[in-house]
């Protein structure tokens, strides 16, 4: 039992220590990112041709952290069938259902069988960070906090939850001020002792209607308790949004190894970091790296330029297109200008045509964007 006057000593056990489990959330609405969301999960929107939530995952297991929970919304059952039992990642996996996306600290709760009083590593399935986890989590292993967050200066503090600090103790926690008390932002990973479920079964719902984990955490420091701030090593980023996907895109093929394993015909010219994964074509082509090229992929006549990831069967044929990101089974032909900072979804058609007259028809699905510079 955990009393105010206890601040340390007492909140993690030696075996504990060892012992600490993953939780990566991977529920949620996903609305910032409709229509994409619609038909599928926003943690398995690939980020340089892989799926955001397989990075979470590594970042767990390269800390040392194999036993892992993972909470699923409404997409669950397509979560589970992309993440497979662990054991291709070298970890466990335990899927745990959450009824309704009601906050972070709900889906601590939903998972409180699983956690039971082991101390967690809990990690948001959206989210990337250069840097990885080991560092928080040997911080956290090593001390003996209630809970050790993650923090990063960030230019707009007043839209995230921000952090006052001392050294290295956190003193007090604020979501989304309007008067921002420090550029201290919280970003999507945590470690927590046991003495985070009775705060959270303290909770009520905040303005939004959701149980939010800032305020779980005030609360173990209103105890008294010690939360230790760790800093961003690298930088992370949040993929809610399309823009968000795109710089994550950007930031993880910075990193890319080139690599051909399909075929570059003659008369196409391959330069730069460029991979090209089995069974893709790249015929009569400029192909400028970073650029990552899907399986059975097929490019002609056409110009991919740096920060592309196009995904697995995409046809790109006579177009130019930078700096975007193609989901599997697209298709991509004639068009006129460049396509460049584009999130393309699964099985779209984007066809130009140089009749007469000029018009553009467009088909899109509920909360499409198009922007048209022309
Ligand atoms: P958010 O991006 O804060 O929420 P969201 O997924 O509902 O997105 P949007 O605001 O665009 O509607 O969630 C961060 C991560 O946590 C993300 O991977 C989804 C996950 N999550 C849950 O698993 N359960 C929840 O109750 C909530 C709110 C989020």
């Amino acid at each position: 039992m955990l009393h105010r006057t206890a601040p340390t000593g007492k909140l993690l056990r030696q075996e504990d220590r060892n012992g600490v489990k993953g939780l990566i959330l991977a529920g949620g609405t996903g609305s910032r990112l409709r229509p994409l969301t619609y038909t599928g999960a926003k943690q398995l929107i690939p980020v340089a041709n892989r799926p955001i939530l397989f990075y979470a995952v590594e970042a767990l297991r390269d800390a040392g952290i194999t036993d892992i929970g993972i909470v699923v919304g409404e997409t669950g059952r397509e979560v589970e069938e992309a993440l497979g039992d662990g054991s291709g990642f070298g970890c466990e996996f335990t899927f745990i259902p959450q009824f309704a996306p009601l906050g972070l600290a709900d889906a601590v709760k939903t998972a409180a069988r699983f956690l039971g009083e082991t101390p967690f590593c809990m990690f948001l399935g959206d989210n990337l960070l250069r840097g990885g986890l080991r560092s928080l989590v040997d911080r956290f292993r090593s001390g003996d906090f209630a809970a050790s967050i993650l923090l990063t200066e960030v230019p707009n503090p007043e839209q995230f939850g921000v952090a006052v600090v001392d050294g290295e103790r956190v003193l007090n926690l604020v979501e989304k001020p309007s008067v921002p008390p420090s550029n201290l932002a919280l970003v999507g990973a945590y470690c927590f002792s046991a003495a985070i479920h009775p705060a959270i079964a303290r909770l009520t719902p905040s303005r939004r209607g959701e149980y939010e984990i800032t305020d779980a955490i005030q609360n173990l420091i209103d105890q008294g308790l010690p939360v230790d701030a760790a800093r961003v090593s690298g930088w992370w980023k949040d993929t809610g949004r399309p823009e968000d996907v795109l710089d994550a895109n950007r930031l993880i093929l910075e990193d890319l190894k080139g690599r051909l394993d399909g075929a570059v015909e003659e008369e196409s010219v391959v330069t730069g970091r460029v991979e090209v994964r089995a069974g893709a074509v790249i015929r009569k082509s400029v192909i400028r790296g970073p650029v990552t090229i899907g399986e059975d992929a097929w490019i002609e006549e056409s110009y991919v330029g740096p920060y592309t990831a196009i995904g697995p069967r995409v046809k790109i044929l006579r177009t130019e297109i930078e700096n975007s990101v193609v989901l599997a089974d697209s298709r991509i032909s004639d068009v006129p200008g460049r396509i460049d900072a584009s999130l393309i979804g699964r099985a779209v058609t984007v066809q130009g045509q140089s009749a007469r007259p000029r018009a553009l028809r467009l088909v899109l699905g509920d909360q499409s964007r198009a922007d048209l510079i022309l």
